[in-house]
Parts: structure tokens; sequence; C-alpha cells
């Protein structure tokens, strides 16, 4: 962790966040007192198919606001060609802000839409870092998936399918201006959806606690993340569908969003990469099944700064720090095994050596976040992680 009395920090935090049931009908009196009148919709279809408040607020949209140009996302993980594809729907519109509703996907779709509206020429030329020249319409989010943070973070992750490979748009230009968390925008989520999404803000938040860039500051809302989604993630396991359990995992999501971007991912981040481009798995879940290995292999060499966390969900003061920091990846699995993850790669359709030799091949394109493990993360161990899954 750096040390703010020895180092320059940053910490950084550009969306305004509401949170509440129901608060999705209030979306006009936020984008009127923006001055925001005319708008780009982008739903995700299976919100936009399943759940009947979602018609309620386009309605209300429409009725309140100018101009409401809908899109519904088809796409689970877009790419590069389908942005390209519906950006030309928007392009000669006069919009005053883009409005997202729906999992990270659909966020990611609504930032790389923004971009494209202030930003001439193909959506491929602004994949990668800072590529982005003219600042985006504002994008507003409501998450109908306790997720990936999309909400709070700069990032808008594409598929490149010439290059097989997840590299998205990123700029600081791409924080959302304003955030709602809506429990009503949960209540058509299916168990698998509240399981990958959660494990995947999960795998944020324990990545980024670790993390070498972790600050004070990002530590407090890994921790703060980390309980909202332990205990709540319990919860949904167990049939748990109340308002309450699912506003405290948005706002859990939304922490592990901001701990993430203010420090860094880590080894299971980047791991979940291939996994998803090869095998089509979804991001949270392929993240999920590498954490407790990652976790296993950083406290045998040493680094028991996850008894911290377990500390925050469990009582067991005779248990020495690295007692509760392997119990703690043991606590992590079983909480994919109540949600019903597979927690071995074959569980995931891996099938053959040639099959992890692909995983392990492609991952070491993001290098840098393996670089942020606490301990030493090298093609070695990648492999040895790669394989103990199999
Ligand atoms: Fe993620």
């Amino acid at each position: 962790m750096k040390d703010y009395l020895k180092e320059k920090i940053r910490f950084i935090m550009r969306t305004e966040l509401i949170s509440g049931e129901g608060i999705a009908f209030d979306l006009p009196t936020y984008l009127k007192a923006n001055k925001w009148k005319n708008i780009g919709l982008i739903i995700d279809k299976g919100l936009y198919d399943n759940n009947d408040y979602i018609e309620e607020i386009i309605e209300i949209l429409k009725k309140e606001m100018g101009q409401v140009e809908l899109l519904v996302c088809t796409m689970p993980e877009p790419t590069y060609d389908y942005l390209e594809e519906v950006k030309k729907q928007f392009i000669r519109q006069k919009l005053d802000c883009f409005v997202g509703v729906g999992g990270g996907s659909t966020l990611d779709l609504t930032k790389g839409l923004a971009t494209l509206q202030t930003n001439e020429g193909k959506a491929i030329n602004y994949r990668g870092f800072d590529k982005v020249k003219n600042i985006p319409l504002p994008v507003v989010a409501l998450p109908s998936t306790a997720g990936t943070g999309s909400e709070v973070t700069p990032y808008a992750v594409f598929i490149d399918s010439n290059e097989k490979w997840k590299l998205g748009i990123n700029t600081e230009y791409n924080y959302p201006r304003l955030g709602l968390y809506d429990s009503r925008l949960l209540d058509s989520c299916p168990l698998k959806i509240f399981a990958s999404a959660g494990m995947d803000a999960m795998t944020h938040t324990l990545e980024s606690f670790v993390a070498k860039n972790a600050t004070y500051m990002s530590r407090m809302f890994s921790r703060e993340a980390f309980k909202l989604l332990f205990v709540n993630l319990k919860k949904i396991a167990a049939g748990d569908r109340s308002k309450e359990t699912k506003l405290s995992l948005l706002i859990g999501s939304g922490f592990a969003g901001i701990a993430l971007m203010n420090s860094g991912a880590g080894p299971a981040g980047a791991l979940s990469y291939p996994l998803g481009v090869y095998f089509d798995v979804p991001h949270g879940l392929a993240g999920s099944v590498f954490l407790p290995e990652v976790i296993r292999y950083n406290v045998t060499n040493g680094y028991e700064e996850y008894s911290q966390l377990f500390n925050l969900v469990f009582d067991e003061p005779r248990l020495s720090d690295k007692e509760k920091s392997l119990r703690f990846a043991e606590e992590i699995k079983k909480l994919s095994d109540d949600l019903g993850i597979p927690t071995s790669l074959f569980g995931f359709g891996v099938k053959t050596e040639a099959d992890l030799r692909l995983i392990i091949d492609n991952s070491t394109k993001v290098r840098t976040a393996f670089e942020q493990n606490p301990v030493l993360f090298g093609d070695a161990e990648i492999e040895k992680t790669v394989f103990a899954l199999k």
C-alpha cells in the first residue's frame, strides 16, 4: 500500500450518486437540473423485456423530456463493430446527454456512444488509452446489476473481434456525471446475474485492497465494499430479494469500482479476460474462479493482510493472521459455491491442455495487473494457478 506521508497519492471520484427505491422516477428532475433536454437512452435488452418498471420510466422520460432517442442494447458483451453500427442512430441528432440503464455492458456502450457523438471517425480508432480528444456528451448511469461499477468508473470495455481481445475506450473524460442506484431496477435480475455481477465486484474489491497501488483512501472503499458484498451476496444465495439487500449490493459494487479505479486490478481480474473472450464466460464468473487460488498463493508467500477483511465479517480472535487469511480463501470459495458458480475451469467448458495454454498465453497481455499483486506473480505463477484449477 502507498504511504501518503511518503509519496504522492491521488484519489478521484467524479460521479454524483443518488440512491433509493424508485429513484429512477426522478430522472427527469435531475436531467432538467443540468439543463439536459434531448437524450440518447440506452436500455439493456434483458431489462427491457422482463422488467415492467422500465416501461414506466421510458414513458415518464418521453412525457417530461424533449427528444428521447431509444436504443435497446442486444449484445451481452458489445464489440467495436456493434458500437460502430449503433452509433449511426445517434450521430446526426442534437443530443444533450446519454442515459444508460442496464448492466455493465449497457453502461459501457452508453459511454462509447457519448464519446463518438463528439469525436469523429471509427469507434475502433479510440481503442486504448487517452485517444479521445473532445469531451464526450455527459453520461447518466442507472445500473440494473450490482457488479461492474461502470456507473462510477471511466472504463468502457469493448471486444475487438479482429484481434479477439477486450480493450476498451479508456479516457479520463468518461466518468459518468450522475449515477442512480434504484433497487427496483434489480427486480427482474436472475440469480445467475446476481452471482456473476456480485463476484465481479468482489474481485474488484479484494484485488484493489491488496494491490501495490492501494492507498489509505482506496482501502476505505475496498473495506466497505467487501462488507456490503459479502454479507448481502450470502443473503442473495439464501433467497433474500429485499430492497435493502439490492440497494446494499448496488452501493457495494459502486464502492468496489471506486476502490478499483483508485488502486488497481490483480491476477484474478487479468486471468478473467481470456476466459471471457475465448470461452464466453461472463466476466464476473471468470474472475471469481481464480480468486481463492490467488489468495492462497499470496498467503503462502507471506502476505497476510486478508486477515483485516476476515475480521470485518468473522469474530475469531484466536486465529493468527495467516490462519485467518487462509480461512478467508476458503470463505470466498464457499461464497461462490453458495451462489452456484463453478470453482474449476473445467466447469466453464475448458477441456484440454491446449485450452489452459490459451488462457495462460493471453493473460500476459495484461501484465500490469499481475505487477500490482503484493507478491511476485510472474509467468510461472500464472501457469501454476491456471493448472491448479483444471
Ligand atoms: Fe471486472
